[in-house]
């Protein structure tokens, strides 16, 4: 049984992490898409939301072997208590290599028996980020087109009440 896990903020799911979730979903027996907190990062939807909202997200996407979990510790740890083998990351462009290159190299330090898989981002999605899309609802645009159907809605609102107030 192969297990992979997409570890990500998640904040908020954009239309980008549903197309590495969808291939994962061919790829591996089980899929479990890990949502973990960057205090790195500003953010808009709670750890709570976000889960709610991608369990929203894959229900519509009809994925029954996908599921939705949170971690607050390292990934590898989180992988491990689940017993996946496999962590899943999306590639944009040449952006997102260093990074990711950097955390693949920690992973496999910290947890060997673990392995990082790369996919590379659809070439429609390559400029979006979760960032981008924060930004967008920021200075009150709308994100049509660029996050799946069940983040829409709860997002517009969010244009609403004002980003700056979260
Ligand atoms: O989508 P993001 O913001 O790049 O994902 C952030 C997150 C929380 C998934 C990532 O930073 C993470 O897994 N943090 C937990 C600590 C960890 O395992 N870091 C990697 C090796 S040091």
């Amino acid at each position: 049984m192969a297990i992979a896990i997409c570890p990500g903020s998640f904040d908020p799911a954009t239309n980008g992490h549903l197309d590495i979730i969808q291939r994962s979903a061919q790829v591996f027996d089980e899929v479990i898409v890990a949502v973990g907190h960057n205090p790195g990062k500003k953010h808009l939807f709670t750890v709570e939301e976000r889960i709610t909202l991608l369990k929203q997200v894959i229900k519509e996407a009809h994925l029954h072997n996908v599921r939705v979990d949170h971690f607050s510790g390292l990934q590898v740890e989180f992988a491990r208590a689940h017993k996946a083998q496999v962590i899943v990351k999306g590639l944009r462009a040449i952006s997102d290599f260093e990074y990711e290159f950097q955390m693949a190299l920690t992973n496999k330090h910290l947890a060997p028996e673990i392995e990082t898989v790369f996919m590379m981002t659809a070439n429609e999605y390559s400029f979006l980020s979760s960032s981008m899309v924060k930004e967008i609802v920021l200075f009150g645009g709308d994100p049509e087109g660029l996050v799946p159907p069940a983040v829409l809605g709860p997002l517009r609102k969010k244009t609403k009440a004002g980003v700056e107030d979260e």
